[in-house]
């Protein structure tokens, strides 16, 4: 697609460039913009994202009951062994510093007057947490972060917000056959005035957010399609643990309620699980009840759900007062009954969802990827911290803490790399493209793909799903690979590609792993081994 016609503009060049305009992206702006130009890309709406939707909270030690260690061990156990114990150790002990820059960022959350009549944070509690440790604005905590660190942003001179732009590909030495692999910048879509232009770069980092949307039915905003392991995959670099998608057990099951979450905060506050029957089922599967982890409660409503025959399960809050139901949980009360279920009377139906992406792009503590100068945080990255499953509220919490470490990283490398001249760097070339005249191939392999993930590679798997879903997945990467190189690009066509080729990093991590682990359940290995160690997939080997 892309042939050599070298720029003579210098337009478009900054310092950093983060893609992605999330919890872990603006962090990073804010943090590094004194001394620097920063340009945030963001390819839907600016607050579009998984950032903007998260429920629960975040997860920090803020009680004087609870410890350091405890969030460390609660962390290791819901991990099931696959832990980096020393990231685990990093993402903690940073946690309270990095809650206490979002609140003096602008960030509120909840409070309550405790006996002694002082002031402190309402703390509330989710499954595998052994305390109470999740800081919350109510049930619209992302919404809270996410508006807070915008309002930051927008008031930043150093700061250029570029929304609807699509990062397409890395720009590196490599790539332009130079010595040397570092970061040169991006090239970019740029959706407003639909032309592909190229952004150079001293630094770009990816904050995309995750690929849940690689699954038919995900608690996800659109935006989750992958770009970032994607882009990074092309571009040389490692990627770990692909085959630990988070299940969320509870989203509500409704004709009229796309992707909405009913948060596990619901849980941490009384709500009990059942059958069509009313009876609770979660005590036969774990002796922690509904607060067990999350893969244990996905896969225990996904068994009760197959072994009865039913559509979905039921999640119930109606025994607590409708006073402390509104008071916490007001957004989920309102669209709830907004669809005509009052959750102060009737449970709610529920089905699990694909959640969250616990593997990605390999980083070090400091964020930074295989190649120089190129750094990730967020929900894209692999960071160690999550293992085999993903804590409830640790994801947040990991956005903060390694957008700071990044910024800190930058900021000491920022004058020698600023020192370095950009190389002559081709412009894109759409010489030999035209408009596409068959969209129809593009909706057909979105609906194929995400509806083989879901049946093949979703919460229960085997080698013989996991070996059809590859088969599949390697036909549509060769089509979408012939179609990429005759059409013009468009949002649909970018995220398909990036999403068939995150696809494809699932199954083969699944296929690989030979044993049943946390969130990777394969009927044809149903024990844990004895040792394990993360799936590393490396492109300059495969
Ligand atoms: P996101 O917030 O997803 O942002 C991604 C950004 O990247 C967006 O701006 C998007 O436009 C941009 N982008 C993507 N691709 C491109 C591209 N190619 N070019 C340009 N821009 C691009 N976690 C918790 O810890 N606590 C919770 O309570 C919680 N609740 C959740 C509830 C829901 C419904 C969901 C979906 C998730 C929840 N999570 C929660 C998970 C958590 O919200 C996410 O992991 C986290 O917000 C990810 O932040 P991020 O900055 O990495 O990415
Ligand atoms: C939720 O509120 O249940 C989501 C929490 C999370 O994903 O960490």
């Amino acid at each position: 697609m892309a042939e050599n016609k070298t720029t003579t503009e210098d337009k478009n060049t900054c310092d950093v460039l983060i893609v992605g305009a999330g919890a872990a992206g603006l962090s990073l702006a804010l943090k590094i913009a004194a001394n620097t130009k920063v340009r945030v890309l963001s390819k839907g709406k600016l607050s579009e994202g998984s950032t903007y939707y998260a429920q629960g909270g975040v997860a920090a030690v803020f009680s004087d009951d609870d410890s350091t260690d405890s969030h460390v061990q609660d962390t290791l156990i819901a991990g099931a062994g696959l832990c980096d114990e020393d990231a685990v150790r990093f993402t903690v002990d940073n946690a309270k510093e990095s809650m206490q820059w979002l609140i003096d960022t602008g960030v509120e959350f909840d409070t309550e007057v405790n006996a002694q009549e002082e002031t402190q944070y309402h703390l509330t509690r989710e499954g595998g947490h052994s305390h109470r440790r999740i800081l919350h604005a109510a049930d619209a905590t992302g919404r809270e972060i996410e508006e807070s660190l915008l309002e930051a942003v927008k008031k930043h001179p150093n700061i250029t917000l570029m929304e609807g732009f699509n990062a397409i590909d890395i720009i590196t030495t490599r790539k332009l056959n130079l010595p040397g692999n570092r970061v040169l910048g991006a090239y970019v879509w740029n959706r407003n005035e639909e032309k592909v232009e190229t952004i150079k770069a001293h630094f770009v980092t990816l904050a995309t957010g995750g690929a849940s949307k690689v699954y038919q039915y995900t608690s996800n905003p659109d935006v989750s399609s992958g770009d970032g392991v994607a882009l990074a995959w092309r571009s040389g670099c490692r990627v770990a643990n692909m085959e630990f998608n988070q299940f969320h057990p509870t989203c509500l099951y409704h004709a009229d309620a796309k992707n909405f979450l009913l948060t596990e905060a619901l849980r941490g506050e009384g709500a009990l699980l059942l059958r069509p029957d009313g009876t609770r089922f979660m005590p036969d599967f774990d002796e922690r009840g509904e607060l067990a982890p999350r893969d244990i409660v996905a896969r225990a409503i996904d068994y009760e759900m197959k072994r009865l025959g039913v559509d979905c399960m039921y999640l119930d809050i109606s025994h607590q007062p409708k006073e402390f139901i509104i008071k916490h949980f007001p957004t989920i009360y309102q669209r709830c009954l907004a669809l005509g279920l009052d959750i102060a009377k009737e449970p709610m139906p529920i089905v699990p969802a694909a959640h969250y992406t616990c593997g990605g792009v390999m980083i070090d503590h400091h964020g930074q990827t295989d190649i120089d100068g190129l750094y990730a945080i967020g929900e894209v990255t692999y960071t160690g911290l999550h293992g085999a499953n993903r804590l409830a509220s640790n994801s947040l919490l990991e956005c903060i803490v390694y957008a700071h470490a990044s910024a800190k990283d930058i900021a000491h490398r920022i004058s020698s790399h600023k020192q370095r001249k950009f190389p002559n760097i081709p412009d894109w070339d759409e010489s030999k493209v035209e408009n596409s005249d068959e969209q129809v191939v593009i909706q057909h392999n979105w609906h194929e793909l995400r509806l083989f993930m879901w049946d093949y590679v979703g919460i229960v798997r085997t080698d013989k799903r996991l070996q059809r879903a590859l088969s599949r997945v390697e036909l549509l990467q060769h089509e979408i690979t012939e179609y990429y190189s005759n059409f013009k690009v468009s949002n649909n066509l970018l995220e398909l590609r990036n999403l068939v080729q995150v696809a494809e990093l699932i199954i083969k991590s699944a296929i690989s792993r030979k044993e049943s682990r946390g969130l990777h359940y394969n009927l044809d290995y149903p024990n844990q081994a004895e040792t394990t160690q993360p799936t590393i997939l490396d492109p300059n080997r495969s």
